[in-house]
């Protein structure tokens, strides 16, 4: 039993913030943070965006590319580390947007992993028998509520925005080939948010010590995300018996350029085979997927038949990959 992304949207805030406009206000500048990074510039979601708008504008662009109807979906899922609350979940907020009741909603977290978790478990729901045969899965952040703004280690890197995609149960031989997921809990301290959650509840004492901001220790961060996302590439391949020549499209995480190019050089690609948006979003964690799947369609780069893997890295630690044949 197979499953196939048949629609896929995203989007992203109106507000464009640059790296000139964080040198006026942080110890930072362009040429530091395109040089570590790739990053040119990232979108603010403004004071009246939650995660939940963000969402249902990507869904709706995902269904009509689809051609489904909100009523045809089954389930819907949304991966994101920054939902509008605790609960209700995002996907439940996302539902009542989308104007349908009565189907099964809920958010997971993977973090920056989550689309490609969230694949895997598409794939597992729309295996059920005929409970479900079509499903939306979103990969969602609005960072900037997340990330401190004073601290110039983390709030260079992140941005704002949303991917969707809609899937259905399919035979044939298009949609995932082969899937890989692995975790370590033993570093989630190295990228983590310490308050706010039932371990440190937030107080006076933790805003005033900025715990309701994530925290990151990048370099050791930066080394097992290059680990991870290479091996990751080869164990998916390796389990769809195919090497890294048979591969179209590279769409990575995108978190670092460097960490991009380290994977595509691992696997020997050409840089035009992989897709980097990172100059024009940041981070986007769980949406970044998404959104660059969804552009290169906009753009006419998937062709039927092409070979595609995703592949991620993020909090937990977490990390994986996906390998579809587009179409
Ligand atoms: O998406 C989830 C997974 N996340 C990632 O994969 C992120 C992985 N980590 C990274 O991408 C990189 O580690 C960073 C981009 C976060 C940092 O790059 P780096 O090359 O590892 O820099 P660093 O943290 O080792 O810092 C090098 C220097 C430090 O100065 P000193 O101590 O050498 O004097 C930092 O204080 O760069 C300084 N620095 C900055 N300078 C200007 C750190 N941030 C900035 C900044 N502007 N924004």
């Amino acid at each position: 039993m197979g499953v196939r992304i048949i629609g896929i949207g995203h989007y992203v805030p109106d507000k464009v913030v640059t790296n000139q406009d964080l040198e006026k206000i942080m110890d930072t500048s362009d040429e530091w943070i395109v040089t570590r990074t790739g990053i040119k510039e990232r979108r603010y979601a403004s004071p009246d965006q939650a995660n939940s708008d963000l969402s249902y504008e990507a869904a709706r662009v995902a269904l009509a590319r689809a051609g489904v109807r909100p009523q045809d979906l089954d389930v819907i899922v949304v991966a994101t580390v920054t939902p509008d609350m605790s609960f209700p979940a995002t996907a439940c907020l996302v539902q009542a947007r989308l104007g349908i009741r009565e189907r099964p909603c809920f958010d997971m977290e993977a973090a920056c992993p989550g689309f490609i978790y969230g694949l895997e478990l598409m794939r597992g729901l729309l295996s059920l028998g005929d409970t479900y045969r079509t499903g939306l899965l979103i990969g969602t952040e609005v960072l900037t509520r997340i990330m401190d703004p004073l601290d110039r280690n983390t709030a260079v890197l992140f941005g704002d925005g949303s991917g969707a995609a809609v899937l259905v149960k399919d035979d044939s031989e298009f949609g995932i080939i082969s899937t890989y997921l692995g975790g370590d809990g033993e570093l989630g301290n190295l990228l983590y948010l310490p308050a706010g959650g039932s371990r440190m509840p937030t107080s006076e004492e933790t805003i005033k010590n900025r715990q309701h901001y994530l925290k990151m220790k990048g370099r050791e961060v930066f080394r097992h995300a290059v680990q991870w996302m290479q091996q990751s590439a080869l164990i998916v391949l390796e389990k769809a018996g195919m090497s890294p020549e048979d591969i179209t499209w590279l769409v990575p995480h995108q978190a670092n350029i460097r960490i991009i190019d380290s994977t595509r050089e691992k696997l020997g690609l050409p840089p035009e085979k992989v897709y980097v948006n990172i100059d024009k979003y940041g981070n986007t964690s769980a949406a970044s997927i998404p959104i660059a799947l969804s552009e290169m369609q906009e753009k006419g780069l998937l062709k039927k038949g092409d070979i595609v893997l995703l592949v991620s890295f993020g909090a937990g630690f977490t990390w994986g990959a996906v390998l579809m044949r587009w179409g």
